[in-house]
């Protein structure tokens, strides 16, 4: 028998690129130092263990496909299955991605648990975890399911011998860089084992109509391949973001095939784990303080839902020559050229201060419509005059000073209204839908001078 050659290929950490020499900046995705040396065996890749058996195919008509089979199982947990769409789609592959500790084995968890409670024939794959460990951290969730299949297992082809096996309606897989198909040289974690491994994950998803969770640690270390490179494989990418140390976390909704995108969902980590947090506005403004300068409360929309935060600004004389300026959840460019304009076109001499910027309760938010927001935050704590708590703002500001109409102004202000804040300061181009809404007094401006005027008075 010939033997195998094997040859040493790169690929591109972030997006899979695959190239026959190392290089600085990836041709696809612009990133910088993150090619990773592999040694594949060209053999053995080709004939993976999902190219083992093929069966006859035939296409359907498109009349033939019933509308049921989209039908989606709906895990329990409210704000995880608005993020998928509605529910957990049969026959689909969804990502959940997120820095090692953030929550994901728990909020998975959670929904097997769930899942299973309803019914649902669940296996729970952990590559990371002893069956102890789960054990311990089903202990702090609370109740489980009996029916609730575990199993502690790295090695692809017994995974998937077992799925096939357990025919599962879902199935979780924690996490996707512990796996390995040992037919492939190269460590688990990296991008052809990672890829390997969601290929033939898919291949059984589709093939036997399971639903599967894979999931993936975002990771810029050397050694670990980022989701990123299967993010074009799968049918759903979530993220789940937040401040370690801060208790509440972000599902992110970054690419759905059966819903909407850019939906998210707000949990709260507690002792006993997820919480949902079903009115966010509410918990992003708790705490705030009272009357004082450089708070302003603005709001966003993500996805569908309003969500209203506290911008904060702090801006104080510079010691230094070069005055020092930080944006804590959100564009610190945007920080900047929002102080560009103010110092132009309202005269405020902010080349002299050092201005700390920040979203309240370690939020990110990049939406446009928090620039008006951000530039009055900025403002006030300049003049040391405090706005309205019971004020929201929101608008995009343009170089010229002038705020810019933005989507969803009604459903902003009702959000508003909802919560009981009694003035809303919209863009001027907004006012037209907006003009069924009553109970809460108006303040169209159209740029930041006359925005400033209104409300620092
Ligand atoms: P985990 O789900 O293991 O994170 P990931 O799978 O994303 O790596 O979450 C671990 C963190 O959550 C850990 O720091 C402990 C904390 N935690 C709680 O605060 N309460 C709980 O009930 C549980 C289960 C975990
Ligand atoms: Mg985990």
């Amino acid at each position: 028998m010939p033997k195998l050659k094997t040859k040493t290929v790169f690929f591109c950490q972030e997006c899979g690129y695959e190239s026959t020499k190392w290089m600085g900046q990836c041709p696809a995705c612009r990133q910088w130092n993150t090619f990773v040396e592999e040694t594949v065996s060209p053999a053995k890749t080709g004939a993976g263990i999902h190219h083992g058996s093929r069966e006859k195919v035939k296409p359907t008509r498109m009349n033939d496909i019933s509308m049921t089979e989209t039908a989606r199982t709906k895990t329990g947990i409210g704000e995880l299955d608005r993020v998928l769409g509605g529910g957990i789609v049969r026959g689909s592959m969804v990502l959940i991605g997120g820095d090692p500790g953030i929550g994901k084995s728990t909020l998975l968890l959670q929904a097997c648990r769930n899942l299973a409670a309803a019914g649902k024939q669940v296996l729970y794959i952990s590559g990371e975890e002893s069956l102890q460990q789960i054990r311990m951290r089903a202990e702090r969730i609370g109740d489980m399911s009996d029916s609730l299949l575990l199993l502690t297992e790295t090695n692809l082809g017994t995974i998937k011998e077992t799925i096939e096996e357990v025919k599962p309606d879902i199935c979780v897989i924690d996490s996707i860089q512990t796996m390995y198909n040992e037919e492939i040289t190269s460590a688990p974690g990296s991008v052809s084992q990672v890829r390997e491994a969601t290929g033939t994950l898919m291949m059984l998803a589709k093939g036997l109509d399971i639903s599967i969770f894979i999931v993936g640690h975002v990771t810029k270390d050397g050694s670990v391949a980022g989701p990123r490179v299967l993010e074009h494989m799968v049918d759903t990418v979530l993220y789940f973001e937040g401040d370690r140390q801060a208790s509440y976390r972000i599902l992110r909704a970054v690419k759905n095939r059966f819903g909407s995108t850019n939906e998210i969902g707000v949990f709260e980590m507690r002792e006993s784990g997820l919480t949902e947090v079903p009115n966010p506005s509410e918990y992003m403004l708790s705490g705030k303080p009272e009357g004082a300068s450089g708070s302003v409360v603005a709001c966003s929309v993500e996805g569908s839902r309003p969500v209203l935060i506290e911008i904060q600004a702090l801006v104080c004389k510079t010691n230094f020559n070069l005055p020092k300026r930080t944006a804590a959840g959100t564009d610190y460019n945007r920080v900047n050229l929002l102080m560009a304009v103010l110092e132009k076109r309202c005269d405020l001499q902010l080349g002299y201060y050092d201005a700390y910027v920040n979203i309240a309760g370690g939020i990110r938010m990049n939406e446009p419509a928090v620039d008006l927001g951000i530039a009055l935050a900025i403002a006030s704590s300049y003049q040391d005059k405090a706005i309205s708590d019971r004020t929201i703002v929101f608008g995009e500001v343009g170089l010229s000073g002038e705020v810019r109409a933005v989507s969803g102004a009604d459903i902003r202000v009702q959000e508003a209204k909802k919560l009981g804040f009694d003035t809303a300061v919209v863009p001027q181009a907004n006012m037209r839908s907006l003009k069924g809404i009553t109970g809460i007094t108006l303040v169209p401006v159209d740029s930041i001078r006359t925005a400033i005027r209104e409300i620092l008075k």
